[in-house]
């Protein structure tokens, strides 16, 4: 048993030092936070179990990594320590516990609560009320001098005002704001090139830059949350430290508070994990201190961390897992979008399976590859996205994806990527995939609202050979259906009643149920008010069509050239011969103001393509039901609709103000109901 605690300590050592190294030392993480956190846990559970085998050399016993040679090393006169973490409530309480029996004092009093900042720790020294210094922690006792580096941050005074103490140690956390996060972003994709995973190694590369002119560019930021050495003032509890620090302008974050008891600190815990994404810049959790110091002072440190504070860490967005496949999938309207198929993962709360990887150039961009371990981030509400691959576990031999020539369909028909267009497509109308996109489509709630046509006999009927396109369902062949497992007589009756009832569905809805490219629920509404015939409709012109308000010649260029097509026509045939209503009753009022107006007092912003809808069409099918759909996400957002490649500035920003994040389908229903789900 001690021999193979041995050797895993060993191991683990190695596997803590590395990634300490990776982390602090070179801002390159190849591991999410959580991952690092579980190899340093259970190297504590196995030095705990087995004292004898604790080495003085562990990563358990110091902090940080080993300052780097590229700026040079400033000694720290007290220690920057580290924190322990705390990942329960049981563990909080475990903490409180150990303080408590190690006090002679009754209780230990306050607890200050504050944010646990995704950032980098830095100490600044004002001398004389000037700084003179900035370091980064390094291994804790030796740093880096990053003076010039954080003279360009707009909200570290140079100057404290006149009174300051002679010496005054400051230190805090330099991080990247999720806005200047974004910004950064925008500008690396405007020059095409890649994205940064996160504001926390941003933070790291941007203050470590050997140019200063850089740094100054990236908009960082800092909170101050202790002090080091002081000479000249004399200050009692730590958040009147705090209030001094902030009385001499330098920044104190605003969501700290002091407690009087575990419980309330433990409700400021709950409240950070609510409220995480409505911030502007990132947290990884709380970090409860005792307010005495006389009482820290009692309690002093281990070698890492101090005994009279705790971080407690909120559970992970990010996590690592394997690509196992990249997939492409075949929408409605042929589209082909790639995803990754992933071996499943617990992130932000949820099982992440499948993630989508939106184009080829995004695939490229992200440069990942099957079997690549890649890092998985769902936070929140927000759709997971596959942030990119962890290159040190790349095998060798990993070959770059190509995105397939053919549809993964047996007619193995070519995918196209026209000029200018980001998107594949598979242009064949009888392509099984684009089929079953498309018979779900026309079956949904917004077209012919067929019940009992759901997406497995929908794969079922296309396999049996029941189905080759959309008309095909009014020709079903029940008595096969019967035979096959899973239906019954009643079953079948009501499949079969649901078919017959959507015959009488109106003209605008078989319009949506075409699955015109470009053409929309209101779209469809106002073609079909305007011509107030299917037959109408497909004789009309191109500049015919674009004459309907609301039509523009895209929309009404792709209604012509849906009916130009051989294939399409049959389809519309057999249709009629199952006597499908074509007509719509021509009313006095618009189609738009006759729809029911579900989205009243709701403002809606669409960010991304819809495969639904133009950008146009979108906005028009929400106008149409009285909703608002302006151009940003502001707090009077009702939701955001994400689409293919959608803004990431929207999406944050609403993540941040907690808007309700949808996407297409719950958008559909959103409009249907006027009820988010
Ligand atoms: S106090 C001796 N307070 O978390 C106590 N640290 O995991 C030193 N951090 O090295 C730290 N927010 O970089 C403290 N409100 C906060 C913090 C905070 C973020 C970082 C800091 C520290 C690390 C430990």
């Amino acid at each position: 048993m001690t021999e193979g605690a041995e050797e895993r300590i060993t191991e683990l050592i190695e596997l803590v030092r590395y990634h300490d190294r990776r982390y602090h030392g070179e801002d390159a993480p190849e591991i999410p936070d959580v991952e690092y956190d579980q190899f340093k846990r259970e190297l504590l559970e196995l030095e705990a179990a087995h004292p004898e085998l604790a080495r003085p050399d562990s990563p358990t016993q110091t902090v940080g990594a080993d300052p780097s040679t590229l700026f040079e090393p400033v000694e720290h006169r007290m220690p920057m320590m580290s924190l322990d973490n705390a990942f329960d409530r049981d563990e909080l309480r475990a903490w409180a516990d150990r303080a408590q029996r190690r006090l002679d004092a009754e209780d230990f009093g306050d607890l200050v609560c504050e944010l646990k900042f995704d950032g980098l720790a830095v100490s600044l020294r004002y001398e004389g009320g000037k700084l003179v210094q900035a370091a980064t922690r390094g291994n804790g006792r030796v740093g880096e001098d990053i003076t010039a580096n954080v003279l360009t941050i707009e909200s570290v005074p140079h100057r404290l005002p006149a009174g300051a103490p002679e010496v005054l140690e400051v230190r805090g956390e330099i991080y990247l704001p999720l806005a200047a996060f974004d910004a950064l972003n925008a500008q690396q994709e405007a020059e095409g090139k890649s994205r940064y995973a996160n504001p926390r190694n941003t933070a790291a590369g941007s203050l470590r830059q050997k140019d200063p002119s850089i740094t100054a560019t990236r908009g960082l930021a800092m909170w101050c949350y202790s002090v080091g050495e002081v000479q000249g003032a004399q200050l009692a509890t730590h958040s009147a430290t705090l209030e001094f620090l902030e009385s001499t302008g330098l920044p104190v974050n605003p969501e700290t508070v002091t407690v009087d008891s575990l419980e309330a600190a433990w409700q400021f815990i709950e409240q950070c994990e609510a409220k995480r994404h409505d911030l502007p810049y990132e947290i990884d959790g709380a970090v409860i201190k005792i307010d005495r110091l006389d009482l820290q002072q009692e309690l002093g440190s281990t070698s890492r961390a101090p005994r009279w504070a705790v971080a407690y860490k909120l559970p992970p967005e990010e996590q690592t897992t394997t690509l196992l496949d990249i997939h492409v999938s075949i929408g409605g309207k042929g589209k082909a979008t790639p995803f990754a198929v992933l071996d499943p993962v617990f992130v932000g709360g949820s099982t992440v399976a499948m993630a989508t990887l939106h184009n080829e150039d995004q695939v490229r961009a992200k440069d990942v590859r099957p079997g690549d371990t890649v890092v998985v981030r769902k936070a929140g509400d927000v759709i997971p996205e596959v942030l990119g691959p962890v290159l040190a576990d790349r095998p060798d031999d990993l070959v770059e994806w190509e995105f397939p020539s053919v549809c993964p369909c047996p007619h193995r028909e070519p995918l196209i990527r026209e000029e200018g267009d980001a998107a594949h497509y598979c242009r064949f109308p009888r392509c099984p995939e684009q089929l079953r996109g498309w018979i779900e489509h026309f079956a949904a709630r917004n077209a012919l609202d067929i019940e009992h046509l759901g997406e497995q006999r929908v794969r079922l009927f296309i396999d049996l050979g029941l189905i080759t396109d959309v008309a095909d369902i009014y020709t079903l062949d029940y008595d096969r259906i019967r035979e096959q497992e899973g239906f019954g007589d009643l079953s079948v009756a009501n499949l079969a009643a649901a078919i017959e009832a959507s015959k009488e569905q109106t003209l605008a809805r078989l319009m949506v149920g075409l699955n015109i490219r470009h053409l929309g629920d209101t779209t469809s509404e106002l073609l079909a008010d305007a011509f107030g015939h299917l037959d109408r409709i497909m004789a009309a012109t191109v500049e015919e069509l674009a004459e309907v308000d609301g039509i523009g010649p895209i929309m009404a260029e792709s209604v012509y050239e849906f009916f130009q097509s051989e294939a399409n026509r049959e389809i519309v045939g057999k249709l009629r011969t199952a006597e499908l209503n074509f007509a719509q009753e021509i009313g006095s009022d618009t189609a738009a103001e006759a729809l029911p107006q579900t989205l009243e007092g709701k403002t809606i912003v669409v960010t991304g393509g819809l495969e639904g809808y133009s950008r146009d069409g979108v906005g028009a099918a929400i106008k149409a039901r009285g909703g608002k759909s302006p151009g940003s996400v502001s707090s009077k957002t009702t939701a955001l609709v994400v689409g293919e490649n959608p803004g990431a500035s929207k999406l944050d920003k609403a993540e941040k103000l907690g808007i309700p994040v949808l996407d297409e389908g719950q958008f559909e229903q959103l409009l249907e109901t006027g009820v988010i789900s």
